[in-house]
């Protein structure tokens, strides 16, 4: 049932906090600072020497994030495709391919199609699933599983997040097993996922003030996302949140990108969501800011205490994020991105829960 809540959407990004520290509980033992043993069968995660990336929509998205973690930690080489593009095309799958499948339903056609054809040709296949009795998961031989419990919202919400922490785990996991991770590393990675439920609590605390500048966004016909790092692919979530349930037309952008083309859509109708926790990055993303505000874009600015009071003056709205450590950055950023796209269907009148055209679980190819 919805509970107290309006629709499965908005209790569904509610009970991320909850659903969060549960996975997490099968990945981390927080007490002792470890990462718990991966239920790995038949072969060894030394042994991967690349990872490959397969999935749809919003879980194609928790895979581009899970990309940098890879790479950053493990150093694995990893590519990345949408299913529908990884099948028609003749991908090289070389020998210790490990092949990696993220799925809320277990059931998408083209990903599950991608992972037969990936174990055809030789590679171990890992899958990120939510649904524990769905296809994906009977045909994996390395079972990841998201406990967020069953998503009625078309527009995915806490599997989301609840794939971010799995992947987050997976790339420590795969780290350690490399020898690229010291115990105390690894107890700080442990510390700070442990940390993301209370820092989604704090994110949902925003929702009034969410709600409240929806209508900023609402009366637009564009709506521009930025980001960078693994705020890009977030930027690329947000956008599709927002068209998939307000039927407003956004796109998500590397910040750096804008200058190269994007940019010339800018005016003063467009609001611009910009996605920049302060870190390493701010200061390159705020300067791309910059540039949209020079041609007149509207700025919402997400970023935290820092960020805001060093850039967030000249912004048409800014919304103040708890200060997190940038690994789990991606999923509490997800919240104002989630709550934002909710607020504006919801001012725009749109069935919230069942999107026109859309389906939950897309079982044709
Ligand atoms: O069940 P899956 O995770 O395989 O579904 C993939 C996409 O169809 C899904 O994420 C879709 O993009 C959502 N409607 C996004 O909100």
């Amino acid at each position: 049932s919805k509970g107290n809540h309006r629709h499965y959407m908005l209790k569904e990004i509610y009970e991320q906090p909850i659903v969060v520290a549960q996975t997490l509980r099968t990945y981390l033992r927080r007490l002792e600072g470890e990462l718990a043993p991966l239920p790995v069968e038949d072969f060894d995660l030394a042994s991967v020497r690349r990872v490959t990336i397969v999935a749809c929509g919003t879980s194609f998205y928790a895979g581009m994030v899970a990309k940098y973690w890879f790479e950053q930690f493990a150093r694995v080489p990893v590519d990345i495709d949408v299913a529908s593009e990884f099948r028609y095309r003749a991908p090289v799958l070389e020998e210790g391919g490990l092949a990696l499948f993220i799925s809320q339903s277990g059931e998408t056609a083209d990903t599950l199609a991608a992972l037969r054809h990936a174990r055809s040709e030789g590679q171990k296949i890992a899958v990120v699933v939510n649904v524990p009795t769905s296809t994906m998961a009977r045909e994996a031989d390395l079972l990841l599983p998201t406990h967020a419990g069953p998503e009625i919202g078309v527009a995915s919400t806490k599997a989301f997040t609840c794939q971010l922490a799995v992947l987050a785990a997976l790339a420590a996991n795969l780290a350690k097993a490399k020898g690229r991770l010291t115990p105390a590393e690894e107890r700080e990675i442990v510390r700070h996922l442990s940390e993301a439920p209370a820092s989604l609590n704090g994110a949902l605390a925003y929702d009034e003030t969410i709600q409240e500048m929806a209508g900023v966004v609402a009366v637009a016909r564009d709506v521009l996302y930025l980001g960078r790092g693994p705020d890009y692919p977030l930027a690329m979530e947000g956008a599709l949140k927002l068209k998939e349930i307000s039927y407003i037309h956004a796109e998500g952008y590397a910040a750096g990108e804008m200058k190269h083309g994007p940019i010339a859509l800018v005016d003063d109708s467009v609001p611009i969501i910009v996605i920049a926790p302060s870190g390493p990055l701010f200061e390159k993303t705020v300067s791309n800011m910059q540039e949209v505000q020079a041609r007149g874009g509207k700025v919402v600015l997400i970023s935290d205490y820092d960020g805001v009071r060093a850039a967030g003056e000249g912004c048409a709205a800014t919304i103040t994020m708890p200060k997190v450590h940038p690994l789990i950055a991606p999923l509490v950023y997800a919240v104002p991105i989630q709550l934002l796209a909710y607020h504006v269907a919801v001012a725009k009148g749109t069935d919230v829960d069942q999107p026109r055209n859309l389906a939950k679980s897309v079982t044709v190819e």
